[in-house]
């Protein structure tokens, strides 16, 4: 190699070196721009005087440990019948969920359909 070619690439390998230097600097650096992360998902708040509007048969909601259920189109499909459900409707069901009202807990099967019906989370 040339004396002129060593210089072309030392000149080459320190300009890609301090390249390099300044994108892991940038790519370190606390102050770059962040993509922005989605606002948090706002849960309704629902309170208790809301809640007990919606006491019957064609408008049922429950509160089941700080979150609130629309069970409404689900109470025909419950595996008892409507009325052991009706007197929980506008209240907070906690109990009567953990318990069925017989000292026995939902089945995880169970546990998994309450998404489904979330409309919000009871507020305090
Ligand atoms: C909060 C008031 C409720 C009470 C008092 C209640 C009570 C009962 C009772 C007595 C049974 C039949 C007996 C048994 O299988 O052990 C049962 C079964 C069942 N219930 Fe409820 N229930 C309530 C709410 C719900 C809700 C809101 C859902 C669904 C979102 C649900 C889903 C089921 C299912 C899937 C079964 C079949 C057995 C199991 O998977 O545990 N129940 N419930």
């Amino acid at each position: 190699m040339t004396a002129y070619g060593r210089i072309a690439y030392t000149t080459l390998v320190a300009f890609l070196a301090s390249l390099l230097t300044l994108l892991a600097a940038y790519a370190l650096s606390p102050d770059r721009p962040r993509p922005t992360a989605p606002p948090p998902e706002v849960s309704r708040q629902i309170d208790r005087e809301m809640l007990a509007r919606h006491d019957t048969a064609e408008d049922c909601w429950m509160a089941i440990h700080g979150r609130v259920y629309d069970f409404t189109g689900y109470l025909p499909d419950h595996p008892t019948p409507i009325r052991v459900l009706i007197p929980y409707c506008g209240t907070d069901a906690s109990e009567g969920w953990d318990t069925k009202g017989v000292s026995r807990p939902h089945s995880p099967a169970a546990h998994a359909m309450l998404p489904d019906y979330e409309i919000g989370v009871l507020a305090d």
